[in-house]
Order: structure tokens, then sequence, then C-alpha cells
């Protein structure tokens, strides 16, 4: 069987974990793309670190040349965070012919459409599944099982930090400070959980939605975005007591030919299904003219549950490479609208 050579570009929560199932899962990984794919090389930022990789014939490296430069490597998973670097090596990568997978919302929303561009134009993949809602697979469900419908409104919990917050906040009483300590703790949190708290994460998850969902080329200006911080436990207990649930929504709502974006703090009555998505898991309830209301529920962070969005990632790739079909981007339609998007 050939090989197909991954370089990855960081070793974090996330770079972990597609290690461990590119690992665990070969068998049946090769049995569905016909190809040995081996992760062959890793961005770091400290060497020194201790790292979990032992028998994986890995070279860790702090040269980002290293790796995108590397002539036997073809797809590059961007799994570092941070905007402008990770938009450099990815440039880089794909003006170089490497196709991508990126877990990356902050890079996508803010330059998505000019990778898309430099990806079509270099014939490259480019893939961004667990950009949203980290372990499930909601950008191709939106793009191919919600293909035939139009979409009328999506409304998510896509952060599931403030989430897993909202919920220690609720049922163990936990002050705002411990709860973002122990999301932290856990992973779920960003290095700088700033954009965690105060929505931007959201903001930027629900323009990648927005786009896909209904066409529109939104930027992150065009969201309005509210965050929890200034939420007290007393507010959340009330509604708990009145018979609601408090949520960090984002929402984005078709109406009259214009879509609203916003992420908000949302009183939810607690027989709604988003109002049972507790922790860090993430949900993201769409309402389709044809298929009306569908919801889709999961983790929506940490190791495993994102890792398993980026390695599926890799197959749609390692699968278009055999196939001789690589060009493939989520979304063909960003400028215009009511247009169906490509993706596989
Ligand atoms: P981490 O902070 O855990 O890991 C980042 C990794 O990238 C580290 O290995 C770090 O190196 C390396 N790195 C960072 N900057 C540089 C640089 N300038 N040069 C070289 N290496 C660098 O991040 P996560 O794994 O949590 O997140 C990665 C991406 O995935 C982010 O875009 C995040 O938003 C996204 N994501 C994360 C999820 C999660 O649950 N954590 C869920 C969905 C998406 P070193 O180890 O040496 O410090
Ligand atoms: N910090 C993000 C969250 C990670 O809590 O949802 C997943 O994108």
């Amino acid at each position: 069987m050939s090989s197909l050579n991954v370089g990855v570009l960081g070793f974090g929560t996330v770079g972990s974990g597609v290690v461990r199932i590119l690992n665990e899962h070969q068998d049946k990984i090769s049995q569905i793309t016909g190809y040995d794919i081996a992760i062959t090389k890793v961005l770091v930022r400290d060497l020194s670190k201790a790292r979990r990789y032992e028998n994986t014939g890995i070279t860790l490296t702090t040269n980002a040349n290293d790796v995108i430069g590397d002539p036997s490597i073809a797809i590059i998973v961007e799994v570092m965070g941070t905007i402008e670097t990770a938009y450099d090596y990815v440039v880089k990568a794909l003006q170089a012919g490497k196709h991508v997978v990126t877990a990356n919302k902050d890079l996508i929303a803010l330059h998505g459409d000019h990778l898309i561009t430099i990806a079509r134009e270099n014939n490259c993949d480019l893939f961004y599944e667990a950009s949203v809602a980290g372990g499930i697979p909601i950008l191709r469900t939106i793009v191919n099982g919600l293909a035939s419908d139009h979409l009328k409104k999506v409304m998510g919990i896509v952060n599931g930090t403030t989430n897993f917050m909202l919920t220690k906040m609720t049922s163990e009483g936990l002050t705002y400070n411990d709860a973002l300590q122990q999301a932290q703790a856990l992973g779920f949190a960003e290095s700088d959980p700033t954009n965690d708290v105060d929505g931007i994460d959201a903001a930027r998850k629900m323009v990648i939605l927005t786009r896909l969902s209904f066409g529109m080329n939104v930027s992150l200006d065009d969201v309005s975005a509210t965050g929890i911080r200034n939420l007290t436990v007393d507010e959340i207990k009330l509604a708990d007591q009145l018979g609601y649930t408090i949520k960090l929504l984002g929402i984005s709502e078709e109406t009259n030919g214009a879509v609203d974006v916003c992420v908000t703090p949302t009183l939810l009555p607690k027989t709604h299904p988003l109002a049972g998505v507790h922790n860090e898991n993430n949900a993201v309830f769409v309402i389709g003219e044809a298929a009306g209301e569908t919801m889709y529920y999961g983790p929506g962070a940490g190791e495993l549950p994102t890792a398993s969005s980026v390695v599926s990632d890799i197959i749609s790739i390692a699968k278009n490479i055999k196939l001789g079909t690589t060009g493939n981007v989520f979304n063909s339609y960003v400028h215009e609208t009511n247009k169906l998007a490509d993706a596989n």
C-alpha cells in the first residue's frame, strides 16, 4: 500500500489527539483510503516539553519550513492556533501544493475566503470541520446532508467553555471564576479565554456556519456578540426557578432575504431541546423549509472529539487524492447567495 505523509503544525490538545487517532485507527483508515497515512513531522514551540508520541516515527521541529517545505509531505494539519502565523503557514502550504486541514475558527472566520481562493488556484483541498462544534460533523451536515433544503434559522451552542461554565454555575452553584478555571484545566478554553467568555469564539463559529448555511459572505463585524462575563449566579438561579435555562446562543436567521447573526445569552424554556445540552457539549438546531427542525449534538471541544473531525478531513483528502479529484473546499459560494456548496 502506498503511503501518504502528513505534517502537523502544533502538538497541544488537538495535535496530540490527531496523532493518537491516526495511530490507533490506522487499519480502518488504510482500508477506507487505500493509503498508509503517517504523521512524519510536527511543529512545536518548545522541544523540551514532555509529549506522548513514542514509537510513532514522528520528528519534532521548531522550524515551520521543515514541515511545510518537505516535498514528501502531502497534507498539512494546522492545529497550533494563532491567526497571523497560522495564516502565513497555511498560505505557504497551499502555494506549495499541499492540502490543508485546520481546526482554527479564528483563521477561517477572518481569512477563509482568501484561503479558499488560494486552495482552488493550487488545486488543493482545504477542510475545517473541527473549527465549529469540535466533534460534531456539522459543516458536512450543512453542505451535504441539508444541501437540498432552504435553511431559515440556525441556532447553536457552539462554545463548550461557556456552556460548561453555565452548567457548573447552574447545577453546582460554582462561581464564574471557579467554573472558568475548571474549563481551562480540562483543555476546553482557548489559551486566552477572553474570546470564549466574551462570545467572540462563538461569533467566529457563527460566521462560518452562516456562510455555509445561507451562502452569505458575512464577516465578524456583522455579528453582534455579547458573552457571559456579566451573568451572575443569582440571575442563573432565578431563571432556573422560573423554568428557564440561560444558554449562550449563536443565532443566524434569514428574514426577507437578509441574514441576522448574533451571539447572546438567551433564556430558553427548559423544554427546548437546546436547554438540555450540558457541560462542554455543543448543539446546532437547524430549521429548514423542507426538513423542519433538526438538531446535531455532541462534544464541542476536547482532545479526541476535535481530533476525530480533523482526521475525518484527512480521510476526505486522502480519498480525493486517490481519485484525482482534489481542489475541494467546504464552501463554493461565499460571495453569492442561494447556490449550493460543493464539499465531500
Ligand atoms: P494548544 O494550545 O493545546 O496547542 C497549541 C500547539 O501549537 C502547541 O503544541 C504549541 O507548541 C504549538 N504552537 C503554538 N504556536 C506556535 C508557534 N508560533 N510555532 C510553533 N508551534 C506553535 O491548542 P489546542 O490544541 O487546544 O488548539 C489548537 C487549535 O484547535 C486552535 O486553533 C483551537 O482554537 C482549535 N480547537 C481547539 C479545540 C479544543 O478543544 N482544544 C476544539 C476545536 C478547535 P508547544 O506545545 O511547544 O507549546
Ligand atoms: N474554546 C473552544 C470552546 C474550543 O470552548 O468551544 C472549541 O472550539
